[in-house]
């Protein structure tokens, strides 16, 4: 697809550009809109060549808006100039955008984005190339979930009739979700309280048909139990795994694209690497892209920032948190900060609360006795030494759940698995429930 700016498109450039204080032919245009086009690239000032569409030629024909630029670049020069494409673009003649709904309103803000190449690339195969039905990304919290799903749903949405971005944050009830979709896709539909939830998905399963959609929906754990095994729907929110489930064996043309801090039970049961339904696990961004979000701070001691870095695990929110509390507390020294033998600096501890809150009984349990071995340990071991004499079938069942939840890794040592702990999640523990150690250790 190809874009050109409209009478008041070309007026808002000409303003947002004289507002800037920055030159026409100021490189800065070319390197900004490389940096979002190809953000895995290190874009530096003095480089003498740009991403696709981004060279300062293009940046020309983008302002005078004389003829058609490829969408990524109008879009990514838009942004630079802190403008919406949408407001800028001439849709008028332009059939496929035209005959279009997008809808991202609700989604956050992605222009500051860094790395994610790969899981980038995968997701876009699942989704258009290999057409999967259900899509989700999963991971702890602060990760980047919706970043990275908001990134890819705006890099895809041209191949689209329909996208929309919905938080599940306010835990809508599958009717009121439903209604809400319909309206947006049909616009003929018009609110029938008489209709049953059957119905509802069958009209909706009939658009899916017909339209290539992309629906995202960001924060499926609002509508998951806490204090009990990962999974499992709260009793007012059980219809939608049976929806799910129909959106992911249905035929369709549409995908439902999904963020969570863990899997609810259909999508376990039907993820695998040939199933139209798939779920991503997303870890810590890279160290390259980590620390161009340190860069963002007056931090000192570039050495050591791998070492801050791998503390944290690479969450983009810890380090958002970290970074400013170590320019308030320590004068930007970032050595000052790992000489301490204090982790939850700011308010880091606030993102895993949230995620150890929804634990049962017997997963703190287990992660108390994980945490304090500080070692590897065997199901066998695990076993014999909880204090509660936990049946072996509901220790597995516990285990896999807090796999789900991304807080225990297993490895295989001579064809057994062995249970253990990532730093963060172990220092965590130790420090909310340390004292309260009811196990054999
Ligand atoms: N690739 C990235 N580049 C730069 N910043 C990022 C990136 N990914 C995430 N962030 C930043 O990190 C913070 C957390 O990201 P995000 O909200 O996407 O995480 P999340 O996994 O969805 O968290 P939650 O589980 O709480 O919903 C945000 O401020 C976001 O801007
Ligand atoms: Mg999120």
């Amino acid at each position: 697809m190809r874009l050109i700016a409209s009478e008041t498109g070309l007026a808002k450039i000409r303003q947002a550009r004289e507002e800037s204080g920055r030159a026409i032919d100021d490189e800065y245009w070319s390197l900004a809109a490389s940096r979002i086009v190809e953000p895995e690239k290190d874009w530096q000032p003095g480089v003498t060549w740009f991403a696709p569409g981004c060279s300062p030629t293009t940046w020309q024909r983008f302002l005078r808006g004389k003829d058609l630029i490829n969408a990524p670049a109008f879009k990514a020069f838009c942004q630079v100039l802190g403008l919406f494409w949408r407001d800028v673009a001439d849709l008028r003649d332009n059939e496929s955008v035209s005959q279009r709904s997008i809808d991202w309103d609700a989604a956050p803000d992605t222009s500051v984005f860094y790395g994610r190449t790969q899981q980038l690339s995968t997701l876009e195969q699942w989704i258009l190339s290999d057409r999967c039905r259900v899509v989700a990304i999963l991971g702890m919290g602060g990760v980047g979930k919706t970043s990275l799903a908001v990134r890819l749903g705006r890099q895809i949405e041209e191949h689209f009739e329909f996208v929309v971005w919905r938080s599940l944050n306010a835990a809508p009830r599958l009717d009121r979700l439903l209604d809400d979709l319909l309206g947006f896709l049909d616009r003929k539909f018009s609110l029938d309280e008489e209709q049953t939830t059957s119905d509802r998905v069958s009209k909706l399963l009939e658009i899916l048909r017909s339209r290539r959609c992309l629906i995202c929906l960001d924060g499926l754990e609002a509508l998951l139990q806490p204090h009990e095994f990962a999974g499992k729907y709260r009793q007012e929110y059980k219809n939608y795994s049976r929806f799910f489930r129909q959106i992911g064996e249905a035929n369709h043309r549409s995908c439902f694209f999904l963020t969570s801090t863990e899997p609810s039970v259909e999508l376990v049961m039907l993820d695998s690497p040939t199933s139209p339904v798939r779920s991503l696990r997303l870890e810590g961004l890279s160290l390259a892209g980590s620390q161009r979000i340190l860069e963002e701070y007056d931090l000192q001691d570039k050495k050591e920032w791998p070492k801050l870095i791998s503390r944290y695990e690479g969450n983009p929110f810890a380090l958002k948190l970290v970074a400013p509390a170590i320019e308030k507390w320590f004068a930007g020294s970032v050595a000052e900060l790992l000489k301490q033998n204090t982790f939850f600096v700011g308010r880091i501890k606030d993102i895993l609360d949230v995620h150890f809150d929804r634990l049962s009984e017997l997963e703190i349990q287990i992660l108390q006795y994980l945490a304090n071995t500080g070692d590897r340990v065997s199901l066998e071991t695990l076993h014999q030494k909880l204090a509660s004499g936990v049946r072996k079938s509901h220790l597995m069942m516990g285990l896999e759940s807090l796999e789900w939840r991304s807080l225990v890794v297993s490895t295989n040592h001579q064809s057994a698995p062995q249970f253990s702990l990532q730093p963060t999640v172990r220092k965590y523990v130790r420090d909310r429930w340390g004292e309260k150690m009811e196990v054999a250790v």
